[in-house]
C-alpha cells in the first residue's frame, strides 16, 4: 500500500525497472477508485513476483485480494504448473480478483476464493504452500501467521505487507492504527525475529515488507 505515499526514490525505480503490464494497470485502476491506497504499489507488486520467482515456489497462498491485484503479480511469476489461492471474505472483492486474473490470461492457474481466511486456514486439510502472503486485517496478522504455518512446507516462506503498521513503530502514524493491531503487530516482529524459527528480512518499503523464510 504505498499507492499514496509514492517517494521520488520508488518513483525513480519504478520508472526505470518496472514493466507493468496493462491490464494489471486496469485491475490497479478499479482498486484505487474502489478503495483508494489498499493495494500495493506497482514497485510493490513487481517485489513480490520477483520474490515468488527467486523463492521457487510453486504453490501459494495469498491473505486478503482485494481486487487481485498483488494476486496478478504474484501469479505471473509461477513456474509451468504452479498454483496460487487467493482469500478473500467481500464477495465484490472475489468477484472482481476473477474477472481482473481471467482478463489478465491467469485463471485458473490463479484463482480467488470467497471466504474467511481463518476459517479456510482452521479446515484445510490440502497440499502444502511454500509461500504465503499476508495482507488481511492487521490486527489478525498473528492469527494469520499461526493458521499458516500449519500450511506452510519446511523451509517456505511467509511475506507479510504493512509491517511498519502506517509508520506505528516510528512515532510517525499515517493512518489510524488500533491498540489491537498494534499489539499484534509486535507480536508478529517478535515471532518473525525469533532465529530459531525464521530466518528474517524487513525491507524497508515505506509500508514494510516482512520477508521470512521458515528454519528447519
Ligand atoms: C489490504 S487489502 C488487500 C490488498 C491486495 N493484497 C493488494 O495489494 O492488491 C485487504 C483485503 O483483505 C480482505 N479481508 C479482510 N479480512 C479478511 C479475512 N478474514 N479473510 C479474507 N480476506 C479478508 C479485505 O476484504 C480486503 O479486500
Amino acid at each position: 500500500m504505498l499507492t499514496r505515499h509514492l517517494d521520488p526514490a520508488a518513483g525513480y525505480i519504478t520508472r526505470t525497472f518496472v514493466r507493468e503490464p496493462e491490464s494489471f494497470a486496469s485491475a490497479r485502476a478499479v482498486g484505487e477508485q474502489l478503495r483508494p491506497g489498499m493495494q500495493v504499489s506497482p514497485y510493490e507488486g513487481h517485489m513480490l513476483s520477483w520474490l515468488v520467482r527467486m523463492s521457487g515456489a510453486r504453490r501459494v497462498l495469498e491473505i486478503g485480494s482485494f481486487v487481485g491485484y498483488s494476486t496478478l503479480w504474484m501469479a505471473s511469476a509461477l513456474p509451468e504448473g504452479g498454483e496460487l489461492v487467493s482469500l478473500e471474505i467481500s464477495a465484490d472483492h472475489a468477484a472482481h480478483a476473477n474477472q481482473h486474473l481471467m482478463r489478465s490470461g491467469l485463471h485458473p492457474r490463479a484463482q480467488v476464493m470467497e471466504c474467511d481466511a481463518l476459517a479456510f486456514l482452521e479446515s484445510y486439510h490440502g497440499r502444502a504452500f511454500d509461500l504465503v502472503f499476508i495482507d488481511g486485517v492487521k490486527k489478525d496478522y498473528v492469527r494469520y501467521l499461526d493458521g499458516a504455518l500449519a500450511h506452510l512446507a519446511p523451509q517456505g516462506w511467509i511475506i507479510a505487507d504493512n509491517a511498519m503498521l502506517f509508520g506505528a513503530f516510528t512515532g510517525e502514524v499515517r493512518d489510524e492504527v488500533s491498540p489491537a493491531a498494534r499489539a499484534a503487530m509486535a507480536e508478529y516482529h517478535a515471532r518473525m525475529a525469533d532465529r530459531s524459527q525464521f530466518d528474517s528480512l524487513m525491507i524497508p518499503t515505506l509500508e514494510g515488507l516482512l520477508v521470512a523464510r521458515r528454519v528447519g
